[in-house]
């Protein structure tokens, strides 16, 4: 087996300017501060209000930026892979348009679909391509516009999200460093609780499917959120014990934004003092595949060669997933 492994070379953000708080909500729907903070953690979430952008014009920014930080030429960028829930269209792929308005005319490109969990699902297919020798150049994206799919009168679930995204850029790493290992899961059991009802081939878009506001996200919360801390929990556990990591080795815990009780529960039950977890959900909310890449970056400075980094997310689907990296700069 090939001993290259792919290093995440660089980090870059993007979020939209628009801040659409707790307070605003209390105007739009039947909810309160108050309730959204304890809840949720959430205090303010960014929303992409410019007409005639989308998802593709946040990865592009993120991938502009990301290219120039890291002196590399569009050109030179061989795949770019893009885990979304909301991409521009139904087809073509969203990380096609990324490629497209980036310049990175030599990239093969497609999407992932696996919801919050999209990004570790996107990471790991993508490290893949280094790691067999494939590629040198490996783009990854976690993009989300999620105001585009909410029902701003539902509270129960327009409060959580937001528009965000964060891009990666993967190269052979020097040994020891770079996306270490994956454990990474499917189970649509979960279909049930979290899902978009229409719009896709079992139930195509029809007047009665818009009147009957089928193509919002649909969530039962509680189940979800149980199945979020226990599924978490033991893919964490599971891939450090597999590779013989206690909590002390770590230097960061970097889990999916979506609540901060299921951060913090997530947390205590792998002992990782609050101190090593990345949290920024008060910002932003949820950004589905976005949420990971947007820590990373906004933690980046703090980054030091050979950190051990425990990436874990939950979602739809049910996805979840815990990856290893061992950052490499
Ligand atoms: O990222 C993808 C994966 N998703 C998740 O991980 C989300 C997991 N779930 C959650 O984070 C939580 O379940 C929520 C934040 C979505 C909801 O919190 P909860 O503590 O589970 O609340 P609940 O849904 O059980 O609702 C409790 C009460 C209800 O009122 P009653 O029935 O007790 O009278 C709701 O109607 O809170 C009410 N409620 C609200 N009240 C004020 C629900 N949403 C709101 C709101 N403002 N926005």
């Amino acid at each position: 087996m090939s001993n290259i492994k792919a290093a995440i070379a660089g980090v870059q953000g993007y979020v939209p300017d628009f801040v659409l708080s707790n307070k605003d909500l209390e105007v739009m729907v039947n909810t309160n501060d108050e309730w959204i903070k304890s809840r949720t953690g959430i205090q303010e979430r960014r929303i992409l209000k410019e007409e005639g952008k989308a998802t593709s014009d946040m990865g592009a920014a993120a991938v502009k930026g990301l290219l120039e930080k890291t002196d590399t030429s569009a050109g030179d960028i061989e795949l770019i892979i893009c885990a979304t829930v909301t991409p521009d269209m139904q087809f073509p792929d969203t990380a096609n348009l990324i490629a497209y308005k980036t310049g990175c005319k030599n990239a093969f490109t497609f999407d992932i679909n696996a919801a919050c969990s999209g990004f570790l699902f996107a990471l790991t297919t993508g490290a893949k391509f280094i790691e067999s020798g494939t590629y040198k150049k490996v783009i990854v994206v976690g993009a989300d516009m999620m105001s585009s799919i909410l029902d701003y009168s539902d509270r129960s679930t327009c409060i959580l999200f937001g528009d965000g995204c964060g891009a990666v850029l993967l190269e052979p790493a020097e040994e020891g460093f770079g996306i270490m290992d994956s454990i990474l899961k499917s189970d649509a059991e979960g279909m049930q609780y979290l899902h978009m009802k229409a719009g896709g081939s079992l139930k195509p878009a029809s007047h009665e499917t818009v009147d009957a506001k089928e193509h919002y996200v649909f969530q039962n919360g509680r189940p979800v959120f149980k199945a979020a801390v226990s599924g978490m929990a033991k893919v964490v556990n599971d891939v450090m014990a597999k590779n013989n990591l206690t909590a002390d080795d770590v230097a960061w815990m970097v889990p999916h934004q979506a609540n901060l009780r299921i951060i913090e529960a997530v947390s205590r039950m792998g002992d990782f003092p609050i101190e090593k977890v990345m949290v920024n959900i008060h910002k932003y909310g949820n950004t589905t595949a976005g949420t990971i890449p947007l820590c990373l970056w906004e933690w980046e400075n703090q980054l030091k060669k050979g950190d051990n980094i425990i990436l874990t997310a939950f979602g739809g689907g049910y996805t979840w997933g815990a990856t290893w990296v061992k950052w490499a700069y």
